[in-house]
């Protein structure tokens, strides 16, 4: 692309990028407005009453955040941040700088010939690995610990809840808590939908567009690849605006005391799991920057085999052609 288009197709995008931005302003600011005046009618107030936020734990139910539940969400997040970046690659369709065909002398072996990758789709698939690695440990450690409790609704009472918590942190007048004993059932809801719902969705609709998924016979039925494709990137979108959420209400609900529940798995208003949140934002960075797929293709070479492509051409110089 001639980069004066380029240069106004990227001016077009930020333009776009503020009118969205200010479209959300305004509904947040209108959502505020009508939550206020929704609470002044005797009915909701009743409403509140009776579902005030909170599904009671029972009883024995764990208590606070352990050291193993914050390593594995740190490490969720820092595997997230490098899918999101190389899906997008994947997204862009940008020619892949090289590809990476899988070395079948090796286990795993297969019947038959493994198909050629983009270098990004190869990075992609090797992080999807850790991830979904990490998510079956917490899930494995959740429920053998009986921490799941908290993460998973066990009445439909968490629906009025939920709505009305919704109600409260949208009037700005917001519910006393003490996550580090439970959560709200707002957060119970999100955090399953992401967990249980979000999750197995991405793997799934992932693994039917890599090469993993059997390209011939019934397995091709069982999930239609356009479902897959149409599906794949809204997920991932589920969880940009899941983590913008979540992590908005994590800083105005009392960031010190939040970030200590899960950063340094203890209950306090001092800086120390501030202080660890930055250092993980700080590796995260990292991440971003190194999950450049040819900065890893040494990596890919002692798995497969790596072939570079030349770049490509540079457009010749009007100028010089023509003058
Ligand atoms: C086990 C989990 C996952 C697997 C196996 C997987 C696999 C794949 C594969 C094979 C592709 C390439 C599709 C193609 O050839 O066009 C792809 C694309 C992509 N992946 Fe994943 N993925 C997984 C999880 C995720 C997650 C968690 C995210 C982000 C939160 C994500 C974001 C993307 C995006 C944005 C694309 C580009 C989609 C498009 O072009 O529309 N993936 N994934
Ligand atoms: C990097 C920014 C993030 C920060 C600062 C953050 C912070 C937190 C905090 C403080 C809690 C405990 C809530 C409380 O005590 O009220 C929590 C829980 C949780 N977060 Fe995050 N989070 C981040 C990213 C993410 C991402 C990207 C996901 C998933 C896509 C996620 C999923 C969860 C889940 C599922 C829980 C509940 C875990 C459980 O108790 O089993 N978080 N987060």
């Amino acid at each position: 692309m001639p980069s004066s288009s380029r240069s106004r197709s990227r001016g077009l995008t930020a333009k776009r990028a503020l009118v969205y931005a200010g479209a959300a302003v305004v509904a947040l600011v209108v959502a505020v407005l009508v939550a206020r005046l929704l609470r002044t009618l005797p009915a909701v107030q009743d409403f509140i009453a009776e579902y005030p936020g909170h599904s009671p734990l029972p009883d024995g139910a764990p208590v606070g955040i352990p050291a193993w539940l914050a390593w594995q969400h740190f490490f969720n997040a820092f595997f997230l941040v490098m899918l999101v970046r190389t899906g997008l690659i994947i997204r862009s369709k940008a020619r892949p700088p090289a590809f990476w065909t899988r070395d079948n002398s090796r286990w795993p072996r297969t019947k038959g010939a493994p198909r050629r990758l983009g270098i990004s789709v190869w990075l992609h698939l090797v992080v999807d690995g850790f991830w979904v690695l990490n998510g079956v440990v917490y899930v494995v450690l959740l429920f053998a610990t009986g921490q799941w409790v908290r993460v998973v609704p066990t009445s439909w009472e968490v629906v009025p809840n939920s709505i009305s918590v919704v109600l409260q942190y949208l009037s700005l007048d917001w519910p006393v808590e003490n996550s580090w004993v439970s959560y709200n059932d707002a957060q119970v809801l999100a955090y399953f939908a992401i967990v249980f719902v979000a999750s197995p969705l991405a793997i799934v609709t992932g693994l039917r567009l890599s090469p993993v998924w059997p390209m011939q016979g019934g397995w091709t039925k069982v999930v239609p690849e356009r479902f897959a494709r149409a599906l794949h990137y809204p997920v991932m979108l589920f969880f940009l605006l899941f983590t913008a959420v979540h992590v908005v209400l994590v800083l105005a609900t009392g960031a010190l005391r939040n970030l200590n529940h899960m950063y340094a798995a203890r209950e306090s208003d001092d800086w120390v799991g501030f202080a660890v949140f930055a250092v993980s934002l700080a590796v995260m960075a990292g991440a971003w920057v190194l999950a450049k797929p040819l900065l890893l293709a040494p990596v890919a070479e002692r798995f497969g085999q790596v072939r570079r492509m030349p770049p490509a051409p540079a457009a010749p110089a009007r100028s010089a052609t023509r003058g």
